[in-house]
């Protein structure tokens, strides 16, 4: 099914621009979620009280938590929710109530009460580290006019076009190195093919590629010797989000009994990636000293010559960048490889669409978007069916009537990618929603 589904929606693309995305947000706008056994919401406003409630055994699911670590199919469970109960329904975690919705009209409805200060829940495990560290916080981790202080003072270093348009190469750089080794990696092999579990070599990348352009450094994770210190650094980012899981959904008075061996494994991770990153900005911070370079060499130095924001708090700051960069980028890369490697059609179309732009891209970088919109249109339809970032959670500032409910305040291009597997890829979340097992793939010089 979601194989039939990707395919033809990339490829719609092709018979007709711009259309690819209209149907099913058209089917979307209908009042009740896909599927859904649920009565329709209610045409006249209803109090709080009324919303469906989704309930669970509190007991039993917290005993499934520990012994699964975790909660894989907490999205297979959402979407089970929304099936049986429409397109809104509440529960409660401890004293907190949460309400979930689905739709893109109630989405917009959130996004429109939402203050200059959104306010989300607290990423306890993290918020913990930092609190018992004396550290500060990065915008993924605060509220309110802090939040705000902060994400204005990077927005032009990170977000801006003008900045992408600075760190853009610095990633280019490494993506062609990443190609390079690969092709490498394929000319030794006899076969002239590299059948492999691409997932690891991509988090490398997407680490490699984050770090050079946060501190203009490069960790050399693409090569074969990689030194001690980055490997601890890639095993500390790894044990930080698979604890992260183990610890989100339980409340900690009850894990520190239960999981004081997870919450040590936590802060031990925590606490490498935070030395990490102090030696790295005391490393830009002495070389800015030393002289002052006129060539850009990062978002982190740029941050640290404007004064932008005092030393805690960008290293808080970047923390919270090279988390957040990882997963993010590595899963879509595996699942967009995966689709072409059982779609080569389509892996054809976009060889070909590629291979005709390429001039006018190496002529002006700009016309990157434009030019390659199957690319786009791919990488887009993969993050529509496998999104990577399942939630966004926000705890209201005023009261909002949400589906009649009263809600009160409170790319390789030189390479042919090809897979054996036509099943689709099982799904479970780990912090991102990531595959259970990484699908092989092998990969092929292009003739
Ligand atoms: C497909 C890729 C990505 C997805 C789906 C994704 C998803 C999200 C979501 C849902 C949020 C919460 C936003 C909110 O509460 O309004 C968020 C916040 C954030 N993400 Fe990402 N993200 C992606 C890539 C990245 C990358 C590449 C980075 C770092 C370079 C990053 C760093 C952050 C940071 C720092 C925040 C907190 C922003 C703030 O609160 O001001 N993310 N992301």
């Amino acid at each position: 099914m979601k194989r039939r589904e990707w395919r033809s929606m990339v490829m719609a693309l092709r018979v007709k621009a711009g259309m690819w995305l209209a149907r099913p947000w058209q089917r979307l706008h209908s009042r009740r979620a896909l599927g859904t056994t649920a009565a329709p919401a209610p045409t006249t406003p209803q109090p709080f009280e009324a919303i469906p409630q989704y309930s669970r055994n509190k007991w039993l699911k917290m005993l499934q938590i520990l012994r699964e670590q975790g909660q894989e199919n907490l999205h297979l469970e959402m979407n089970q929710a929304f099936q049986e109960l429409g397109p809104i329904f509440r529960y409660n975690i401890g004293r907190t109530q949460i309400v979930s919705v689905m739709l893109p009209e109630d989405a917009e409805k959130l996004l429109q009460v939402e203050s200059t200060h959104p306010h989300r829940m607290h990423l306890e495990p993290w918020v913990a580290h930092r609190e018992h560290r004396g550290l500060r916080r990065g915008v993924f981790l605060l509220n309110g006019p802090e939040w705000r202080f902060n994400r204005l003072r990077l927005n032009p270093n990170v977000l801006s076009l003008e900045a992408v348009q600075k760190f853009v190469p610095m990633v280019d750089t490494v993506a062609r190195d990443f190609v390079q080794n690969m092709k490498k990696r394929v000319f030794q092999n006899t076969r002239g093919s590299l059948t492999m579990d691409i997932q690891q070599g991509l988090f490398n990348y997407t680490i490699e590629a984050s770090n050079f352009a946060l501190f203009g450094e490069r960790l050399g994770l693409l090569g074969h010797d990689l030194s001690p210190g980055s490997l601890k650094f890639i095993h500390a980012l790894h044990s930080m989000f698979k604890t992260t899981t183990q610890l989100l959904f339980l409340p900690k008075s009850l894990t520190r009994w239960t999981s004081n061996r997870v919450w040590k494994e936590h802060f031990e991770a925590w606490d490498t990636i935070s030395e990490y990153a102090n030696r790295c900005i005391w490393k830009v911070h002495q070389e800015l000293r030393i002289g002052n370079p006129q060539t850009y060499s990062g978002i982190v130095a740029e941050l640290i010559s404007q004064g932008a924001l005092p030393l805690d708090a960008i290293k808080a700051n970047s923390m919270e960048l090279t988390a957040g960069s990882v997963d993010t980028t590595a899963i879509p890369l595996v699942m967009t490889l995966f689709e072409l490697a059982r779609n080569p059609d389509v892996q054809q179309a976009l060889r070909q669409e590629s291979l005709a732009a390429e001039a006018s891209i190496a002529a002006n970088p700009q016309r990157l978007k434009s030019e390659l919109p199957l690319l786009q249109a791919a990488l887009k339809e993969t993050l529509r069916l496998y999104p990577v970032g399942s939630f966004l959670e926000r705890i209201l500032s005023s009261d909002l009537v949400l589906q009649n409910y009263h809600v009160p305040a409170g790319v390789l291009k030189s390479f042919h990618v090809e897979t054996l597997r036509q099943e689709d890829v099982q799904m479970v979340y780990r912090f991102v929603l990531m595959p259970s097992s990484s699908p092989l793939l092998t990969f092929r010089l292009a003739s």
